[in-house]
């Protein structure tokens, strides 16, 4: 697979980024920001999650947001559903996509669904088949592949096996989560050349949280085992539940910055995601972990005060 293939960048900030924010983001905002996105040239976006309200109060407003958001062409929208129920709310706001969720372990699969894996799959099964049957394509995430914070180390067998069953009720692309970011690059390259002995790269994403900083090591892993969409959130939006004040997932500027600087095409422009990134800032009222947010926040602070000291050395 040559480097100069198209990178495909999936935006979560919407959902895996607001879910953690104390603060809930009212829904004109989010259809805000929903269209800035599109305008920064992203053509895969995750809304919201149809789940319950008592559990991620901040995504109450599913239903609005899905139905609501301004339909780009060329780009995808999709959102997180567990069961039936879900799925029902995604039909009646038009979703064409939507995602299914579960993790390696039995702990973290109880704590995130309340469900054993296998009653899990089962919901999934039916959740995929009626969503297929409505002509809704389906993504899978699985979460913790790299450890969990209950169980400590996940078996690459485990992730084979949970991967297998996705895409056998057909989903067409199964999202890899290193959901607390413990993961590093060569166990990045491990589990990905192991699932390409049976699935095909374009079958697989990364979804990768940055708590640890290994977050664009582990993507240049990824890259270089053939890996082409990765899972994003814009600004760096969102945290980590298991870890208070820690740096959430990959940040989506951060990323764009790595594939320009490589030469990797990819569709969004930087100075535009950054207009996002700076409004919901604004919106959230603290800073965000992306790395290149910062530099340029910084690089116009220093503008500002060089003019200002310009100013005042032709006044006086
Ligand atoms: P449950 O308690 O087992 O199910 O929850 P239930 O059927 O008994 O329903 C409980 C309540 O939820 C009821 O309301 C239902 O009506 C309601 P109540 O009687 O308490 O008022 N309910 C719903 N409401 C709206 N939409 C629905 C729905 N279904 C039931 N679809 C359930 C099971 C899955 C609903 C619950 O556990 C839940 O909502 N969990 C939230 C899971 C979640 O969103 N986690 C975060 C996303 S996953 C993630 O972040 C990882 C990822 O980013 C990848 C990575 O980083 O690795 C994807
Ligand atoms: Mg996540």
């Amino acid at each position: 697979m040559s480097i100069e293939e198209q990178v495909t960048l999936y935006e979560v900030g919407l959902r895996d980024g607001l879910q953690n924010e104390p603060a809930f983001v009212p829904t004109d905002d989010k259809l805000v920001l929903a269209r800035m996105l599109a305008d920064a040239g992203l053509t895969r976006i995750e809304l919201t999650s149809f789940v319950s309200p008592r559990w991620i109060p901040q995504l109450a407003d599913h239903e609005r947001v899905a139905h609501d958001a301004e339909r780009r062409p060329g780009v995808q929208y999709s959102a997180l559903v567990p069961n039936r129920r879900g799925l029902d709310g995604a039909r009646r706001a038009h979703l064409d996509e939507v995602a299914i969720f579960l993790s390696a372990t039995e702990t973290h699969t109880q704590r995130n669904i309340n469900k054993s894996i296998s009653e899990a799959l089962a919901v999934l099964s039916e959740v995929s088949a009626c969503a297929i049957a409505a002509g809704i394509r389906v993504r899978g995430y699985i979460s913790v592949v790299f450890g969990c914070p209950y169980e400590g180390a996940v078996a690459t067998a485990r992730v084979h096996a949970l991967v297998r069953s996705l895409l056998d009720m057909g989903v067409f692309e199964v999202s890899l989560g290193d959901t607390i970011g413990v993961g590093n690059p060569r166990q990045v390259k491990n589990l990905v050349r192991s699932l390409l002995t049976e699935v095909s790269p374009d079958r697989l994403a990364l979804h990768l949280h940055d708590t640890r900083g290994t977050a664009l090591a582990n993507v240049v892993s990824g890259l270089d085992e053939g890996i082409r969409t990765f899972d994003t959130s814009f600004g760096g939006l969102g945290g980590c539940p298991y870890a208070p004040g820690a740096a959430g997932n990959l940040a989506t500027e951060d990323l764009v910055y790595l594939l320009d600087g490589m030469g990797c095409p990819c569709s969004v422009d930087l100075d535009r995601l950054i207009l996002a990134s700076l409004h919901v800032t604004e919106l959230i009222g603290r800073s965000l972990p992306s790395k290149v947010l910062q530099a340029e926040l910084a690089r116009r602070q220093r503008d500002l005060s060089r003019r200002a000291k310009a100013n005042q050395t032709t006044s006086t």
